[in-house]
Protein backbone atom coordinates (compact mmCIF):
# COMPACT_ATOMS: atom_id res chain seq x y z
CA UNK A 1 0.00 0.00 0.00
CA UNK A 2 1.15 3.54 -0.82
CA UNK A 3 1.95 5.92 2.82
CA UNK A 4 -0.94 7.58 4.36
CA UNK A 5 -1.44 11.43 2.68
CA UNK A 6 -3.04 14.36 4.90
CA UNK A 7 -6.35 13.04 3.62
CA UNK A 8 -6.81 9.01 4.92
CA UNK A 9 -9.30 8.96 6.65
CA UNK A 10 -9.53 5.29 7.31
CA UNK A 11 -6.63 2.84 6.71
CA UNK A 12 -7.22 -0.88 7.44
CA UNK A 13 -4.00 -3.18 6.74
CA UNK A 14 -3.76 -6.88 6.88
CA UNK A 15 -6.90 -6.99 8.59
CA UNK A 16 -8.16 -10.56 9.98
CA UNK A 17 -11.48 -11.69 11.75
CA UNK A 18 -11.93 -15.11 12.93
CA UNK A 19 -15.27 -16.01 15.54
CA UNK A 20 -15.08 -19.03 17.54
CA UNK A 21 -17.82 -21.02 18.39
CA UNK A 22 -17.13 -23.00 21.61
CA UNK A 23 -20.45 -24.91 20.68
CA UNK A 24 -18.83 -26.87 17.55
CA UNK A 25 -14.86 -25.74 18.92
CA UNK A 26 -14.75 -24.08 15.09
CA UNK A 27 -13.20 -20.76 13.78
CA UNK A 28 -14.54 -18.77 11.34
CA UNK A 29 -12.55 -17.15 9.15
CA UNK A 30 -14.70 -13.99 8.17
CA UNK A 31 -12.14 -11.52 6.48
CA UNK A 32 -8.59 -12.36 5.83
CA UNK A 33 -5.92 -9.97 5.07
CA UNK A 34 -8.12 -6.77 4.14
CA UNK A 35 -6.29 -3.59 3.19
CA UNK A 36 -8.05 -0.38 2.14
CA UNK A 37 -7.57 2.81 2.22
CA UNK A 38 -10.78 5.19 2.61
CA UNK A 39 -9.84 9.55 1.67
CA UNK A 40 -11.86 12.17 3.91
CA UNK A 41 -14.75 13.65 2.36
CA UNK A 42 -15.14 9.90 0.24
CA UNK A 43 -18.48 7.64 0.09
CA UNK A 44 -17.70 4.42 -0.28
CA UNK A 45 -20.09 1.24 -0.74
CA UNK A 46 -19.18 -2.03 -0.16
CA UNK A 47 -21.25 -4.87 -2.16
CA UNK A 48 -20.49 -8.66 -1.72
CA UNK A 49 -22.25 -12.28 -1.32
CA UNK A 50 -24.41 -12.93 1.46
CA UNK A 51 -21.64 -14.07 4.31
CA UNK A 52 -18.61 -12.06 2.65
CA UNK A 53 -17.53 -10.35 6.37
CA UNK A 54 -18.88 -6.76 5.21
CA UNK A 55 -21.01 -6.29 8.72
CA UNK A 56 -17.77 -7.25 9.99
CA UNK A 57 -15.86 -5.28 8.70
CA UNK A 58 -17.94 -2.18 9.53
CA UNK A 59 -18.12 -3.28 12.86
CA UNK A 60 -14.72 -3.45 13.37
CA UNK A 61 -14.43 0.17 12.13
CA UNK A 62 -17.05 1.23 14.23
CA UNK A 63 -14.89 -0.37 17.29
CA UNK A 64 -17.63 -2.90 18.23
CA UNK A 65 -15.56 -5.88 17.49
CA UNK A 66 -12.06 -6.05 17.07
CA UNK A 67 -9.57 -7.11 14.36
CA UNK A 68 -7.95 -10.38 15.27
CA UNK A 69 -5.15 -9.76 13.13
CA UNK A 70 -3.75 -6.77 11.01
CA UNK A 71 -4.98 -3.16 12.54
CA UNK A 72 -7.64 -0.57 11.34
CA UNK A 73 -6.42 3.63 11.66
CA UNK A 74 -8.76 6.45 11.95
CA UNK A 75 -6.39 9.92 10.98
CA UNK A 76 -3.33 7.88 12.14
CA UNK A 77 -4.92 6.63 15.53
CA UNK A 78 -5.37 3.15 15.92
CA UNK A 79 -9.25 2.55 16.98
CA UNK A 80 -9.86 0.22 19.91
CA UNK A 81 -13.38 0.81 20.34
CA UNK A 82 -16.38 2.98 19.68
CA UNK A 83 -16.25 6.47 19.56
CA UNK A 84 -18.72 9.74 18.76
CA UNK A 85 -17.21 10.35 15.89
CA UNK A 86 -17.98 7.17 14.14
CA UNK A 87 -21.93 7.14 13.87
CA UNK A 88 -23.45 3.29 12.89
CA UNK A 89 -26.59 3.05 11.09
CA UNK A 90 -28.22 -0.11 10.65
CA UNK A 91 -31.53 -1.56 8.56
CA UNK A 92 -33.47 -1.80 11.60
CA UNK A 93 -34.26 1.95 12.81
CA UNK A 94 -33.08 1.14 16.49
CA UNK A 95 -35.35 3.39 17.33
CA UNK A 96 -36.59 3.75 21.06
CA UNK A 97 -40.25 3.14 20.89
CA UNK A 98 -41.49 4.99 23.85
CA UNK A 99 -39.66 7.96 22.59
CA UNK A 100 -41.04 10.71 20.36
CA UNK A 101 -38.77 11.74 17.06
CA UNK A 102 -37.30 14.53 18.95
CA UNK A 103 -35.91 12.45 22.06
CA UNK A 104 -34.63 9.87 19.19
CA UNK A 105 -32.74 12.34 17.60
CA UNK A 106 -31.75 14.43 20.85
CA UNK A 107 -30.70 10.67 22.74
CA UNK A 108 -27.13 11.02 22.14
CA UNK A 109 -26.97 14.53 22.75
CA UNK A 110 -28.66 14.06 26.24
CA UNK A 111 -26.62 10.95 26.90
CA UNK A 112 -23.54 10.91 25.25
CA UNK A 113 -19.99 12.88 24.77
CA UNK A 114 -21.34 15.40 21.47
CA UNK A 115 -24.14 17.51 23.83
CA UNK A 116 -21.65 17.70 26.82
CA UNK A 117 -20.64 21.31 26.67
CA UNK A 118 -24.37 22.25 24.98
CA UNK A 119 -27.23 23.87 26.92
CA UNK A 120 -30.45 22.58 26.36
CA UNK A 121 -31.52 25.51 24.36
CA UNK A 122 -28.29 24.94 21.90
CA UNK A 123 -29.48 20.76 22.14
CA UNK A 124 -32.84 21.03 21.19
CA UNK A 125 -31.89 23.85 18.34
CA UNK A 126 -29.39 21.23 16.86
CA UNK A 127 -32.30 18.24 16.66
CA UNK A 128 -34.90 20.74 15.44
CA UNK A 129 -31.72 21.31 12.67
CA UNK A 130 -31.32 17.94 11.56
CA UNK A 131 -35.21 17.23 11.83
CA UNK A 132 -35.58 19.55 9.38
CA UNK A 133 -32.29 17.96 7.14
CA UNK A 134 -34.22 14.63 7.06
CA UNK A 135 -37.78 15.99 5.96
CA UNK A 136 -39.47 15.51 9.26
CA UNK A 137 -40.57 19.24 10.50
CA UNK A 138 -44.05 19.41 11.96
CA UNK A 139 -42.91 15.36 13.39
CA UNK A 140 -41.03 16.11 16.02
CA UNK A 141 -43.96 15.06 18.59
CA UNK A 142 -44.91 11.95 17.11
CA UNK A 143 -43.84 8.07 18.46
CA UNK A 144 -41.65 5.50 16.01
CA UNK A 145 -45.03 3.78 15.79
CA UNK A 146 -46.94 6.33 14.33
CA UNK A 147 -44.30 6.26 11.50
CA UNK A 148 -43.54 4.95 7.92
CA UNK A 149 -40.38 2.86 7.64
CA UNK A 150 -38.93 5.67 5.32
CA UNK A 151 -40.18 8.25 7.90
CA UNK A 152 -38.40 5.71 10.62
CA UNK A 153 -35.15 5.71 8.88
CA UNK A 154 -35.00 9.37 8.85
CA UNK A 155 -35.28 9.35 12.38
CA UNK A 156 -32.24 7.03 12.81
CA UNK A 157 -30.39 8.93 10.39
CA UNK A 158 -30.84 12.55 11.99
CA UNK A 159 -30.40 11.05 15.30
CA UNK A 160 -26.74 9.59 13.41
CA UNK A 161 -25.97 13.21 12.13
CA UNK A 162 -27.37 15.12 15.29
CA UNK A 163 -24.54 13.50 17.14
CA UNK A 164 -22.09 15.46 14.75
CA UNK A 165 -19.96 12.29 13.58
CA UNK A 166 -17.06 12.71 10.53
CA UNK A 167 -17.73 9.02 9.40
CA UNK A 168 -20.92 7.43 8.74
CA UNK A 169 -21.24 3.93 9.09
CA UNK A 170 -24.34 2.28 7.19
CA UNK A 171 -25.17 -1.19 7.05
CA UNK A 172 -27.80 -1.65 4.31
CA UNK A 173 -29.64 1.82 6.04
CA UNK A 174 -32.22 1.53 2.86
CA UNK A 175 -32.94 -2.36 2.74
CA UNK A 176 -36.19 -2.56 4.52
CA UNK A 177 -37.75 -0.25 2.60
CA UNK A 178 -40.21 -0.30 -0.42
CA UNK A 179 -38.78 0.34 -4.07
CA UNK A 180 -40.27 4.15 -4.06
CA UNK A 181 -38.89 5.12 -0.89
CA UNK A 182 -35.69 4.00 -1.53
CA UNK A 183 -34.91 5.75 -4.70
CA UNK A 184 -36.29 8.90 -2.94
CA UNK A 185 -33.90 8.63 0.47
CA UNK A 186 -30.95 7.75 -2.06
CA UNK A 187 -31.41 11.13 -3.32
CA UNK A 188 -31.87 12.39 0.13
CA UNK A 189 -28.53 10.61 0.98
CA UNK A 190 -26.72 12.25 -1.59
CA UNK A 191 -28.19 15.66 -0.60
CA UNK A 192 -27.30 15.58 3.15
CA UNK A 193 -23.80 14.09 2.38
CA UNK A 194 -22.96 16.89 0.64
CA UNK A 195 -22.90 15.92 -2.86
CA UNK A 196 -23.29 19.43 -4.10
CA UNK A 197 -20.83 21.19 -1.55
CA UNK A 198 -17.12 21.09 -1.73
CA UNK A 199 -15.14 17.67 -0.86
CA UNK A 200 -14.06 18.98 2.10
CA UNK A 201 -17.05 19.77 3.70
CA UNK A 202 -18.42 16.02 3.08
CA UNK A 203 -18.53 13.66 5.43
CA UNK A 204 -16.64 9.80 4.78
CA UNK A 205 -19.36 7.41 4.24
CA UNK A 206 -19.42 3.46 4.25
CA UNK A 207 -22.49 2.46 3.19
CA UNK A 208 -23.49 -1.76 2.90
CA UNK A 209 -25.71 -2.42 0.23
CA UNK A 210 -26.95 -5.54 -1.73
CA UNK A 211 -28.28 -3.63 -4.38
CA UNK A 212 -25.65 -2.72 -6.98
CA UNK A 213 -27.46 -0.49 -8.65
CA UNK A 214 -27.87 1.72 -5.43
CA UNK A 215 -23.56 1.13 -5.24
CA UNK A 216 -23.10 2.61 -8.44
CA UNK A 217 -25.41 5.81 -7.78
CA UNK A 218 -24.14 6.71 -4.79
CA UNK A 219 -20.35 5.93 -4.17
CA UNK A 220 -17.37 7.49 -5.26
CA UNK A 221 -15.98 3.77 -4.64
CA UNK A 222 -17.39 0.69 -4.66
CA UNK A 223 -15.61 -2.27 -3.00
CA UNK A 224 -16.69 -5.68 -4.13
CA UNK A 225 -15.80 -7.91 -1.37
CA UNK A 226 -15.06 -11.82 -1.80
CA UNK A 227 -15.97 -14.72 0.17
CA UNK A 228 -14.35 -17.78 2.33
CA UNK A 229 -12.90 -15.42 3.44
CA UNK A 230 -13.57 -11.92 3.48
CA UNK A 231 -11.31 -10.10 1.27
CA UNK A 232 -11.29 -7.20 -1.16
CA UNK A 233 -11.73 -8.67 -4.44
CA UNK A 234 -11.74 -5.68 -6.49
CA UNK A 235 -11.95 -1.51 -6.12
CA UNK A 236 -14.40 0.13 -9.02
CA UNK A 237 -14.12 3.73 -8.98
CA UNK A 238 -17.27 5.39 -10.19
CA UNK A 239 -16.87 7.57 -12.67
CA UNK A 240 -19.99 9.29 -13.13
CA UNK A 241 -19.92 12.61 -12.53
CA UNK A 242 -21.97 14.24 -9.87
CA UNK A 243 -24.60 15.89 -8.63
CA UNK A 244 -26.17 12.00 -9.58
CA UNK A 245 -29.69 12.35 -7.92
CA UNK A 246 -32.42 11.92 -10.95
CA UNK A 247 -29.33 11.59 -13.50
CA UNK A 248 -27.02 8.74 -13.25
CA UNK A 249 -28.61 5.99 -14.04
CA UNK A 250 -29.15 7.93 -17.76
CA UNK A 251 -25.34 7.83 -18.09
CA UNK A 252 -24.40 4.92 -20.51
CA UNK A 253 -21.51 4.42 -17.43
CA UNK A 254 -24.31 3.39 -15.18
CA UNK A 255 -24.98 0.47 -16.78
CA UNK A 256 -21.18 -0.97 -17.83
CA UNK A 257 -20.60 -0.36 -14.13
CA UNK A 258 -23.38 -1.88 -12.75
CA UNK A 259 -22.56 -5.08 -15.21
CA UNK A 260 -19.09 -5.35 -14.18
CA UNK A 261 -19.62 -5.06 -10.98
CA UNK A 262 -22.26 -8.31 -11.23
CA UNK A 263 -19.94 -10.07 -12.99
CA UNK A 264 -17.58 -10.21 -10.36
CA UNK A 265 -19.88 -10.97 -7.31
CA UNK A 266 -22.89 -13.03 -9.99
CA UNK A 267 -21.00 -16.99 -9.30
CA UNK A 268 -20.34 -16.43 -5.57
CA UNK A 269 -23.48 -14.56 -4.90
CA UNK A 270 -25.68 -17.58 -6.94
CA UNK A 271 -23.55 -20.03 -4.01
CA UNK A 272 -24.58 -17.65 -1.00
CA UNK A 273 -28.03 -18.22 -1.52
CA UNK A 274 -27.67 -21.98 -2.64
CA UNK A 275 -28.58 -21.79 -5.98
CA UNK A 276 -26.75 -22.80 -9.72
CA UNK A 277 -23.43 -20.76 -10.51
CA UNK A 278 -22.51 -18.70 -13.48
CA UNK A 279 -26.28 -18.00 -14.70
CA UNK A 280 -25.01 -15.94 -17.81
CA UNK A 281 -28.87 -14.86 -18.68
CA UNK A 282 -29.33 -13.35 -14.97
CA UNK A 283 -29.54 -9.70 -14.47
CA UNK A 284 -28.79 -7.57 -11.36
CA UNK A 285 -32.27 -6.98 -11.12
CA UNK A 286 -33.42 -10.45 -10.27
CA UNK A 287 -30.80 -10.79 -6.95
CA UNK A 288 -32.39 -7.57 -5.52
N1 LIG B 1 -20.53 -13.34 16.14
C1 LIG B 1 -20.24 -14.27 15.22
N2 LIG B 1 -19.89 -15.53 15.57
C2 LIG B 1 -19.56 -16.46 14.65
N3 LIG B 1 -19.55 -16.22 13.31
C3 LIG B 1 -19.89 -14.99 12.89
C4 LIG B 1 -20.26 -13.95 13.82
N4 LIG B 1 -20.53 -12.82 13.10
C5 LIG B 1 -20.36 -13.15 11.80
N5 LIG B 1 -19.96 -14.44 11.68
C6 LIG B 1 -19.65 -15.13 10.42
O1 LIG B 1 -18.74 -14.33 9.69
C7 LIG B 1 -19.04 -14.35 8.32
C8 LIG B 1 -19.30 -12.93 7.84
O2 LIG B 1 -20.49 -12.44 8.42
P1 LIG B 1 -21.06 -10.99 8.12
O3 LIG B 1 -22.29 -10.80 8.94
O4 LIG B 1 -19.98 -10.00 8.28
O5 LIG B 1 -21.45 -11.11 6.56
P2 LIG B 1 -22.19 -10.06 5.62
O6 LIG B 1 -21.33 -9.91 4.41
O7 LIG B 1 -22.54 -8.84 6.37
O8 LIG B 1 -23.50 -10.88 5.22
P3 LIG B 1 -24.98 -10.31 4.83
O9 LIG B 1 -24.84 -9.76 3.45
O10 LIG B 1 -25.82 -11.56 4.84
O11 LIG B 1 -25.38 -9.31 5.86
C9 LIG B 1 -20.22 -15.29 8.15
O12 LIG B 1 -19.73 -16.56 7.82
C10 LIG B 1 -20.86 -15.29 9.51
O13 LIG B 1 -21.53 -16.51 9.75
MG1 LIG C 1 -24.36 -7.93 6.92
Amino acid sequence: MTPPTADTKLRLTGVTKSFFTPRTGTNTLAVAEMNLDIQTGEFICIVGPSGCGKSTVLNMIAGLDQPSGGRIEKDGQGITGPGADRGVMFQDYALMPWQSVEDNVGFGLRHGTPGENMSTKQRQERVAHFIDLVGLKGSEHKYPHQLSGGMRQRVALARLLANGPDILLLDEPLGALDAQTRLILQAELLRIWGETSPVSERKTAIFITHDIEEAVLLADRVVVMSTHPGCVREVVTIDIPRPRAGHARTNPRFGVLVEHIWSLIRDEAFRAIGGATSAESASPETTH
